[in-house]
């Protein structure tokens, strides 16, 4: 390799992300290092996904002790390391039962195969699903025709059609477009790449009575928003309902790809033999990672932790909104998945930062998004907020 990796990317991968221009090659904790040898503290964990922080010694150990062992036989046999992962899931859940697979986008188009297969089998053939303007599904055809974003959707119709679109956290937008041709609603707990947004308290458990009341269901994507993210093990926690079907990915294997469909017992009987696949989700290596993220979660006091930061760290943000009411619009967010909605755009503010030595994130174009590890301290927090506070004094 004569070339820098930059300029191999550059020059070899297609042309589908604006990247920064930074080569990382060494993470410990919520500490990044680059090719030249910077250090940065992360405060984005990939987009949300590095929920134990870079090379968790215990992750590593369980995934190269069982690569040396069995890396793939597929899903047509049993595998031990898939046997645990789902039965900490379902145990630690609303669901009974859950189907594995590799992205966010792979969980929330099962979620969709089975809300068609619902509306056919319990709803006389109704098939369209509501979903939320501003929400972020995925990229494959099916869950970016879900998605309510035009940027996601654009050049590629025709879409996949029956989605009706409404207005996030607006319960009466919903019931106005019900009709009998209606079989799931598809709904992030809080907007995540629409810009961190929390629904008003009657929003998720008013959707419940209303998917209930008309036999639907209600699915839940928690891609962003599941596995301590925010402070509970699943965000529709702090809500007080439960959905029929839920989906996770990103921090689910800290890293590595994995994704998951959750369901209660009659939704998980739409899937049978055949019905539903793929080559690799659920391998070994995959659930041995995520074993060890969900056994952190919920008997290492991860969640908790999240909790406790996230209110300091909110706490901290509110403090520089107040200093600078001029250019912070407003604090949003529950646990480590917090936004700072600006009046103008985040970008400076991001490069700015990672010249200091953060790395933060940017959702929709005005508002700062920060989803840490679950891991950082107090001392993490202080010091974004000092770099955080001098940028903003530049501005
Ligand atoms: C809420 C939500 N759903 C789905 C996805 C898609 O996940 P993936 O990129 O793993 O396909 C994302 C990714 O950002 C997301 O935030």
């Amino acid at each position: 390799m004569e070339m820098d990796a930059a300029t191999l990317v550059d020059k070899y991968v297609m042309n589908t992300y604006g990247r920064a221009p930074i080569t990382f090659v060494q993470g410990q904790g919520t500490q990044l290092w680059d090719s030249q040898g910077n250090q940065y503290t992360d405060f984005l964990a990939g987009i949300a996904v590095v929920n134990l922080g870079h090379a968790h010694p215990e992750v590593t150990e369980a995934v190269c002790e069982q690569a040396a062992r069995l890396v793939h036989v597929s899903n047509l046999y049993y595998t031990e390391p898939q046997a645990r992962v789902a039965e900490l899931l379902v145990e630690n859940s609303f669901a009974d039962k859950v189907f594995f697979c590799n992205s966010g986008a792979e969980a929330n188009e099962g979620a969709l195969k089975l809300a068609r297969l619902w509306g056919k089998n319990k709803m006389k053939g109704a098939f369209t699903i509501i979903t939320m303007e501003r929400s972020f599904h995925g990229r494959t055809l099916g869950t970016l025709s879900a998605t309510g974003q035009d940027k996601i959707q654009k050049g590629y119709d025709p879409l996949v059609p029956r989605f009706k679109h409404v207005p996030y956290g607006d319960l009466e937008a919903v019931k106005a477009v019900w009709d009998d041709n209606v079989c799931a609603v598809l709904v992030e707990p809080v907007l995540g790449e629409g810009g961190v947004v929390v629904p008003p308290d009657g929003y998720l458990p008013g959707l419940r009575e209303l998917c209930d009341s008309h036999g639907a269901l209600l699915m839940f994507d928690e891609v962003q928003t599941g596995l301590g993210r925010t402070g509970k093990l699943f965000a529709h926690e702090h809500f007080g309902v439960k959905p029929h079907v839920m989906t996770l990915a990103k921090a689910l294997a800290n890293g590595l790809p994995a994704g998951a469909v959750l369901a209660d017992v009659e939704a998980a009987e739409m899937f049978g033999p055949g019905s539903h696949a793929t080559t690799f989700g659920a391998g070994p290596v995959v659930m041995a990672a995520a074993g060890v993220v969900l056994e952190n979660l919920v008997n290492g006091g991860l969640v908790e932790h999240a909790e406790a930061t996230g209110y300091y760290f909110k706490a901290q943000l509110e403090g520089l909104a107040a200093k600078y009411p001029k250019v912070v619009t407003q604090v949003r967010g529950l646990g480590l998945l917090l936004g700072l909605a600006l009046n103008m755009a985040a970008g400076p503010l991001v490069v700015r930062l990672r010249e200091m030595g953060y790395i933060v994130g940017a959702a929709q174009d005005t508002v700062i998004r920060f989803a840490p590890p679950l891991v950082v301290t107090q001392g993490d927090i202080d010091g974004l907020v000092a770099a955080l506070d001098q940028a903003l004094a530049e501005i």
